[in-house]
């Protein structure tokens, strides 16, 4: 074992992503921040557009804890899952400190075991593994997994840890998942894990593959609009709750102008909005927003292209277009 734990390391030295900023910080808090926003974002968009910016605003689990849910929202606009700003924001109001307990940490709303044993493993250096999705992967081709249960995958990489380094150890095998063992195109040639690894003779085998079928969800959506003023109403639901949206409706107005149809993917659906314009001649809503202001609203990513839909159609006649 002590070999393969220096080849890794010296694979991670040579080929890691070590300059990511959220792995050349001690600051727990913006480790934590970097692992909510990485459950489901892709590297490339959490360190171009978003990582610096939050603390930039947040720069404290303090101050995030004092903000507006809105504001938080607001600079998780685009990043999609919204629950997880809820839940970090709902942390930040819990404790002025993350805790260095794994329970304890698994306590905090949004923090499952992996982001937990990430938090430990990277902000307070404990020998602990973690589990995401690109590591489930390497395990399941390094001990030939189709269905292993979360047990099974915990034992697993117990059983492979490198306890002297934990941080470098798990960081690597992020990274080995990312960059070599992809996927659709493993690089077993280039893969530090490949002389143990009893999946490279058919490596797509392994996990084998969920059959997920999309389920489509269909909407109308109806755009109130009053002068240069828009009906904008703040989600309650459990589905994008918080963010500010259009209204959906089973029958459209008859009277409503017919502007197009959006659509997009979310994690179990596809949402796919026929979108109607409805000029009134009184205000009947309750929340009317000019252009300029729902720019400062949290507006989920299907009413974000709903607004561009309205601003590029023919018939609405804008001043300001
Ligand atoms: N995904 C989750 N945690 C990560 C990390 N520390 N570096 C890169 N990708 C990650």
């Amino acid at each position: 074992m002590k070999n393969l734990h220096r080849t890794i390391h010296r694979w991670y030295q040579s080929y890691g992503r070590r300059t990511l900023p959220w792995r050349n910080t001690d600051e727990p808090y913006y480790i934590y921040l970097s692992e909510v926003m990485l459950q489901q974002t892709q590297v490339k968009t959490v360190l171009e557009r978003y990582y610096f910016p939050f603390i930039e605003r947040f720069p404290t689990l303090k101050a995030l804890g004092e903000a507006e849910l809105g504001e938080v929202l607001k600079a998780w606009e685009g990043l999609g899952y919204y629950t997880r700003a809820k839940n970090l924001h709902k942390s930040a109001t819990l404790v002025s400190e993350l805790p260095t307990d794994i329970d304890a940490l698994i306590q905090l709303p949004g923090i499952g075991k992996n982001t937990a044993h990430a938090i430990a493993a990277f902000a307070f250096r404990q020998p602990v593994p973690i589990m995401e999705a690109n590591v489930k992967r390497i395990l399941c081709r390094l001990y030939r997994l189709e269905n292993p249960t979360q047990k099974e995958l915990w034992e697993y990489a117990y059983g492979l840890l490198d306890q002297d380094n934990a941080f470098d150890y798990n960081q690597a095998m992020m990274d080995i998942g990312a960059l070599v063992c992809l996927p659709k195109n493993p690089a077993c040639d280039r893969c530090p894990l490949e002389r143990i690894c009893e999946g490279k003779d058919d490596p797509l085998r392994y996990p084998a593959k969920q059959k997920r079928s999309v389920r489509l969800r269909e909407e109308h959506i109806v755009i109130y609009r009053y002068h240069d003023r828009i009906f904008l109403h703040q989600r309650s639901g459990k589905f994008l709750h918080g963010l500010w949206g259009f209204e959906s409706t089973k029958v459209p107005p008859c009277t409503a102008a017919y502007l197009g149809e959006v659509s997009h993917t979310y994690t179990h659906f596809k949402l796919t909005c026929k979108v109607y314009l409805y000029d009134e001649e009184t205000p009947k809503q309750k929340h009317y927003f000019t252009l300029d202001e729902i720019s400062e609203l949290a507006i989920s990513k299907v009413d974000e292209k709903i607004l561009v839909l309205l601003k590029r159609s023919k018939r609405p006649c804008w001043v300001s277009f």
